[in-house]
């Protein structure tokens, strides 16, 4: 007989079923909550609940395992590409030799975009952040390329062409904002050498594509491909769930890891440490503010939701930065300062008592600097990373089985009922 918990309310005991992950992780089935005992449930920030189940992606905070489709993160980050990495999270299994091959035809068939497209960024104030012009973008896809009649049968094509047009709709707005000649997408090119190229190709100075670089990309975007229900997948799920297009659900994605605390983090890492390097690195003050309850600072790159223990892709990031650098002999003196803060942070009893260590976005910045990425697009880069995530958890959200409008209940804190005062008679 499968377990139940029992909930002890109003002198009566109600019961309701314990669920049990692939994986042991355990929740109470509380769907039947509210029509049984007129209780709702109240967890501001989501930190206690499941919005779904799901088969995409496992995370152990605890243990600091990440696992897409099952397969260990470190396993794709070595020897699967990018590319791979989508159709597994989208389609559930590693692709066959064929199976990657028409992929890879259907990505070039899809990466170009609609000239007119072109007039949005030329007509946008050159200072715009590259995440606003993304997620406009993203939405004005659906006018130049509607949902096709079939969403059933053609989902593919639609899925397909996001991938491959955010690509380039990332490089040309950069083009564009510092007034070049846009690159086209080259169909002899993989996806990460093409993306680099349209970023970096010009006609005074041809780029050089360089496989090491293409491999800390692929890296880059493998470590960023899905984190099942962070705020932005949450944001496309939900968002989603009113049945928008698809394409609007990313782009509601988009908005919200745009965000300091979310994606945002790897912009403001960098902010921070070039911040710290001009005011003379002054990391005993930099980690004393952090940890002042008055000063509204927060050491950027640290702490995670779910990761008590050192996330994963922190580790495999920071090594893919030693090695690049290394490749380049670069001496990037915030890779220094960063490493500095890190020991700093993770010897102080502050960040120890509450389990605080680099996150992603702690090392990935400096990945991106030697790229040549400039610093505004580093989040955009999060994004074409994360979007196979979003589509395969918008995919399984849509499934029948699982699709119900998202609207989550409160518990209302204002004035009760009272009369409304004609204006004359306000004091
Ligand atoms: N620096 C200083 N103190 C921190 C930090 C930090 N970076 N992060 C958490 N804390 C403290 C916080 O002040 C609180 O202390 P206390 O319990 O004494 O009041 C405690 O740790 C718990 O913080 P919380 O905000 O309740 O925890 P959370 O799970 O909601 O926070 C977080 C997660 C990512 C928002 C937070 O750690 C943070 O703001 N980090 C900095 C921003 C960042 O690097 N974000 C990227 C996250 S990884 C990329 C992604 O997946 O989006």
């Amino acid at each position: 007989m499968t377990e139940r918990i029992k909930i002890i309310f109003d002198g009566k005991t109600f019961e309701f079923p314990l669920l049990i992950g692939t994986e042991g992780e355990k929740a109470i089935d509380i769907k039947a909550l509210r029509s049984k005992t007129g209780l709702i449930t109240l967890d501001p920030g989501y930190g206690n609940t499941g919005s779904c189940t799901s088969d995409i992606t496992f995370m152990d905070g605890e243990k600091g395992i990440l696992r897409y489709r099952g397969i260990p993160v470190e396993q794709l980050a070595e020897h699967s590409s990018f590319r791979e990495t989508a159709f597994l999270l989208i389609n559930g299994e590693l692709p066959t030799e064929n199976q990657l091959k028409r992929f890879s035809v259907m990505l070039n068939d899809h990466s170009l975009i609609h000239e007119d497209m072109q007039f949005f960024f030329q007509n946008l104030p050159r200072a715009s952040h590259p995440m606003g012009i993304l997620s406009s973008m993203v939405t004005a896809l659906k006018s130049f390329y509607p949902e096709l009649p079939d969403m059933e049968k053609d989902v593919d094509t639609t899925v397909t062409r996001l991938l491959s047009k955010i690509r380039t709709l990332a490089a040309m707005s950069y083009k564009i904002s510092r007034g070049h000649k846009v690159v086209y997408p080259r169909p002899d090119l993989p996806y990460c050498a093409n993306f680099l190229n349209m970023m970096f190709d010009s006609p005074v100075k041809p780029y050089k594509i360089d496989e090491d670089v293409v491999k800390a990309l692929n890296i880059f975007w493998i470590l960023h491909a899905d984190h099942e229900q962070n705020c932005s997948t949450s944001a496309v799920r939900l968002v989603g769930s009113g049945k928008v297009n698809l394409y609007a659900a990313i782009s509601a994605g988009i908005a919200a890891l745009w965000g300091p605390l979310h994606g945002g983090a790897n912009q403001a890492v960098i902010e921070m440490l070039e911040k710290l390097a001009t005011q003379g690195a002054d990391i005993k003050n930099l980690i004393e503010r952090a940890k002042d309850k008055n000063d509204p600072f927060r050491l950027m790159g640290f702490g995670h939701r779910v990761y008590k223990t050192y996330d994963p892709r922190a580790k495999i990031m920071k090594a893919t930065c030693d090695k690049l650098l290394a490749k380049f002999n670069i001496s990037d003196p915030l890779l220094d300062l960063a490493k500095a803060l890190e020991e700093a942070a993770l010897t102080d009893d502050y960040f120890i008592s509450h389990n605080l260590y680099p996150n992603v976005d702690f090392y990935s910045g400096i990945v991106l600097r030697a790229i040549g990425i400039p610093t505004n697009m580093f989040t955009v880069m999060f994004a074409i990373g994360r979007l196979p995530g979003w589509i395969s958890q918008w995919k399984e959200s849509m499934e029948e089985s699982q699709w119900k409008l998202g609207r989550p209940r409160q518990i209302y804190t204002g004035l009760m009922k009272r009369d409304f005062v004609p204006i004359e008679k306000r004091s």
